[in-house]
């Protein structure tokens, strides 16, 4: 690679040859990274506060997922379908990790891929078609997925969706559609939801699809209890509980998986991201009665559960139970939680923080009593972020909620530094 060139040199050949249509990012060129740490094309360090985009769980260029990597890469590549050592032991390694009840698991490249898989199975499964989903859930952007989501803007003029998608509201507390507030509403979203299929279903009910916190939407955490409500009543309906944890598995809310935190029992698990950490790779994981409703040949993809992700995978649950990093997603995301609230208290242009682990959404907001959301202002908060050496995003429903997602190697000191460059920033907005 020409290392001569610059950030802006490398952006007009981006410009010339890109058609645009990818998320909005601070102007860097990532060269390298290494843990929580990232440099750019012209040497300029960074703390990484975005991890991809939540893929990086292990942290950057972790050596020994380079290393299973770059041997697997000059022994195998691909053997479709034919089994191989790598995904083997991968699918024995994961399934040793689930609830007894979840045994099989196919593999898949993208989270969007697992997602339309999952719809396909739930509805070959239970022979119906509709599928009940949320305001604000983001499912990945091909037709199934996308005809899932809940976020207007993603399916904007991409004309008619797959059919059977029933749209309830998700409790974003913080701006709840119903304006009522948690705990005396009783969780009335979910009563609601029943007042929805009443007015929408034709009979055809196939399954619930939920994401454990709704990530795209702004980091948005449903309050405790609502996720087993939901659950309890998916299962009263005899309908099939599709759990999206694509971004929220693999540690990142301080439990390998987010369903620990309501003792869920999803009748579908959709992984990807963290899965990897960078190797592509994604899967279903479900019961062997509802992979049961598909024959020889029904779902299968071309790079599903090649040699090399399978390989990277399995150095990745290696790496997370060796290094201890749920634990330390844990503890460490309890001190960034603490220092992040910190920063609320002082600055009254931030409205919201949420999360759990090592995964917080800051929502800005011109005005606490009105909260109505600021998007300029982030994106002026995250510019002036990655320019004093912190990398980071935002993202959500209205544009204004800032992204925190370190890598789960990211130390307390780290932690202190990044953290430290964000109050720096928010001083600076509030001086001028
Ligand atoms: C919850 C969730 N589901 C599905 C997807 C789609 O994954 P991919 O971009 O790998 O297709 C994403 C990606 O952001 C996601 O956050």
């Amino acid at each position: 690679m020409n290392k001569k060139l610059t950030t802006q040199d490398w952006l007009r050949i981006s410009e010339r040859f890109e058609p645009g249509c990818m998320n909005w990012q601070a102007p860097v060129v990532w060269d390298r990274a290494q843990g929580a740490e990232i440099w750019d094309v012209e040497g300029k360090h960074y703390f990484d506060w975005t991890s991809g985009v939540l893929v990086t769980n292990v942290g950057h260029a972790h050596p020994r997922l380079a290393a299973a990597i770059s041997e697997q890469a000059h022994r195998l590549l691909n053997t479709f379908d034919f089994p191989t050592p790598q995904r083997l032991a991968l699918a024995e390694k994961l399934i040793a990790a689930m609830p007894p009840h979840l045994s099989k698991v196919i593999f898949m490249t993208t989270g969007a891929e697992a997602m339309d898989a999952s719809l396909r199975i739930a509805r070959r499964y239970t022979q119906k078609f509709e599928i009940v989903a949320f305001w604000g859930g983001f499912h990945g952007r091909s037709y199934g997925p996308m005809s899932v989501t809940g976020l207007a803007k993603i399916k904007r003029h991409f004309g008619p969706m797959v059919p059977g998608t029933i749209l309830a509201p998700y409790p974003y507390c913080y701006r709840c559609p119903f304006e009522k507030n948690y705990p005396e509403c009783d969780l009335f979203c979910l009563t609601f939801l029943d007042r929805v299929v009443e007015a929408e279903s034709s009979g055809s009910l196939a399954a619930v699809i939920v994401e454990p916190y709704q990530g795209t939407a702004g980091f948005v955490f449903p309050p405790s209890g609502y996720l087993k409500r939901l659950e309890e009543w998916t299962k009263k309906r005899g309908l099939v509980f599709i759990l999206d944890e694509v971004q929220s598995s693999y540690g990142r809310t301080g439990k390998m998986w987010a369903f620990e935190h309501e003792n869920l029992e999803p009748d579908i698990l959709c992984l990807g991201k963290g899965i990897g950490s960078g190797a592509p790779i994604a899967a279903v994981v479900s019961t062997p009665e509802i992979f049961g409703c598909l024959g020889p040949g029904e779902m299968s993809s071309t790079m599903g559960g090649n040699p090399l992700s399978c390989a990277g995978a399995l150095a990745v649950l290696e790496i997370i139970a060796e290094e201890r990093l749920v634990e330390k997603a844990a503890t460490n995301g309890e001190y960034l939680k603490s220092l992040l609230l910190r920063l609320k208290d002082k600055f009254s242009f931030i409205g919201d923080v949420r999360g759990m682990g090592l995964v917080y959404g800051i929502e800005f907001v011109k005005d606490r009593t009105t909260k109505e959301p600021a998007p300029d202002l982030a994106k002026e908060i995250v510019l002036r972020c990655v320019s004093n050496g912190l990398m980071c995003g935002k993202l959500g429903i209205y544009g204004n909620v800032m992204r925190v997602a370190p890598p789960l190697v990211i130390t307390p000191d780290q932690i202190d530094q990044s953290t430290k460059i964000l109050e720096k920033v928010l001083d600076q907005i509030h001086h001028s």
